[in-house]
């Protein structure tokens, strides 16, 4: 244990090096433009898995974007493991937001910011630094999948998963990719919620009108399009669409003025919904509408209009089912449409979500050794945001072990501006997979 404490000390400067140079590759995956960059790191994640002594490493793909496959065979009675992170991020928003450039990793009060810095390149590092820490000879079998579209739903995963799935079976699965409770206390997530998405166009004219001459008595899709959406919630905050499924009773206490602090909540503004915060975090849906089409402010002229838009996200609880979700919303949608208003929609998705829970010798070494890394024992909790993997992979493989683990922590600002990871937990997260895969191999004798 003290050994591996001081390689993976020692081994840190070079990873966040490694760190630092795939964060200065802009793979967003859900701009076209930058499909390129998302290739050119799949290509560094894979130069970096060789660089670590991997024997076998190959780029796939399925007509999507490519992810990265390693591979270690087990020694003799081992057990594999496979290392689970995604390449790809967000889109930055408006750069001159960002506090340092959104591609250079900047050190600031002991955290790096930059885009994808947590999510998820630190997965990638994190899985790095393990690997790093046996100097090229895991003591369990290791297949490392690093995923280039979880940012986008991850449209080809299936296909990957079909076409490669010798390669990627596993007795356990690690997915670094998730949060922790607070900086300094891990956590193993037991449930993730799904998501459910979809855009709805609302008409009332067949073309737009002066606001004057007919406003009063025709219509307008703007208007309409608002009072629709406000239906979607009650006074209270709460979810008001039938039929998504609630699964209460998280067994956990979630503070309500921490989470207002690590939000930024302003003052006097209150917090959605009724009932335990956990199980409004994680285990009951939430609406939330992420963007309108309409005409913009500094572009508004005194007019009717006749079509506008908006993107709706559910996320769901984690045993619903993503078409249902579907249906339930685009029925609503449908009964409470204002002035017999026209709705059509379309860019529907889903991704399940998942419950995982922590049992078995496996999790018992897991917790083992994030205990003894972090120096407290780790926190079972849910989330609130969606790894859809992982109930394919549940389902896939279903008598593997699955750990969802991660560096996030709740100030890490995932998909925000200035998103950042804690160094201290990023030294933490290392130490503790490194000494998950020698626990995992000294049943064999080689840890
Ligand atoms: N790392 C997140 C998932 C996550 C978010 C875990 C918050 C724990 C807390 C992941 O990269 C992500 O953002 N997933 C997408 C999935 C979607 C595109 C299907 C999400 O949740 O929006
Ligand atoms: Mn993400």
């Amino acid at each position: 244990m003290n050994d591996l404490r001081r390689t993976v000390s020692d081994l840190l400067p070079g990873v966040l090096a490694d760190l630092t140079d795939l964060v200065a590759i802009r793979s967003v995956s859900s701009l076209p433009a930058h499909h390129g960059d998302v290739s050119a790191s799949a290509d560094a994640v894979a130069g970096l898995l060789r660089g670590a002594g991997c024997p076998d490493v190959r780029i796939v793909a399925e007509g999507g974007q490519p992810a990265v496959i390693g591979r270690w065979p087990a020694p003799e009675g081992a057990p594999t493991v496979c290392l689970y992170a995604h390449h790809d991020v967000q889109p930055t928003g408006d750069p001159d937001a960002w506090t340092s450039p959104p591609f250079e990793v900047t050190e600031r009060g002991g955290r790096l910011h930059a885009r994808g810095v947590v999510d998820d390149k630190a997965g990638v590092a994190v899985h790095l630094a393990a690997l790093r820490a046996f100097g090229g000879t895991p003591p369990v079998g290791v297949t490392v999948f690093v995923e280039g579209e979880e940012e986008v739903g991850s449209p080809t995963l299936a296909a990957i998963l079909e076409r490669h799935r010798d390669l990627l079976a596993a007795d356990v699965y690690v997915i670094c990719d998730s949060a922790n409770w607070a900086v300094g206390t891990p956590a193993f997530t037991t449930t993730l919620r799904g998501l459910a998405d979809l855009v709805v166009e609302v008409s009332t004219l067949d073309h737009a009108l002066h606001s004057g001459q007919y406003g009063g008595v025709a219509p307008d899709a703007l208007t309409a399009l608002v009072r629709l959406l406000a239906t979607l919630h009650d006074d209270a905050g709460d979810v008001a669409v039938a039929g998504l499924v609630r699964d209460d009773g998280f067994p956990l206490e979630h503070d309500a003025d921490r989470l207002r602090a690590e939000a930024g909540v302003l003052d006097g503004v209150e917090l959605l919904g009724t009932g335990p915060l956990a199980d409004r975090l994680w285990t009951r849906p939430a609406i939330t509408v992420l963007a309108v089409d309409a005409p913009s402010v500094a572009q508004a002229s005194n007019t009717l209009t006749a079509t506008a838009r908006a993107k709706i996200s559910v996320r769901l609880a984690p045993g619903q089912n993503g078409p249902a979700a579907l249906t339930a919303l685009k029925d609503h949608l449908t009964a409470h449409a204002p002035w017999g208003a026209r709705l059509t929609f379309g860019a529907e998705q889903y991704g399940h979500g998942s419950q995982i829970p922590l049992e078995g010798p496996v999790a018992d070494a897991a917790v083992a050794a994030f205990t003894q890394a972090w120096g407290t024992d780790p926190v079972q909790m849910g989330q609130g945001g969606s790894i859809p993997m992982v109930a394919d992979f549940q389902r896939t493989f279903p008598d593997a072990t699955v750990l969802v683990t991660g560096v996030c922590d709740p100030d890490s600002r995932m998909h925000g501006i200035d998103e950042s990871l804690d160094l201290g937990d990023f030294s933490k997260a290392c130490l503790a997979e490194a000494l998950l895969l020698a626990e995992l191999g000294a049943a064999v004798g080689r840890g």
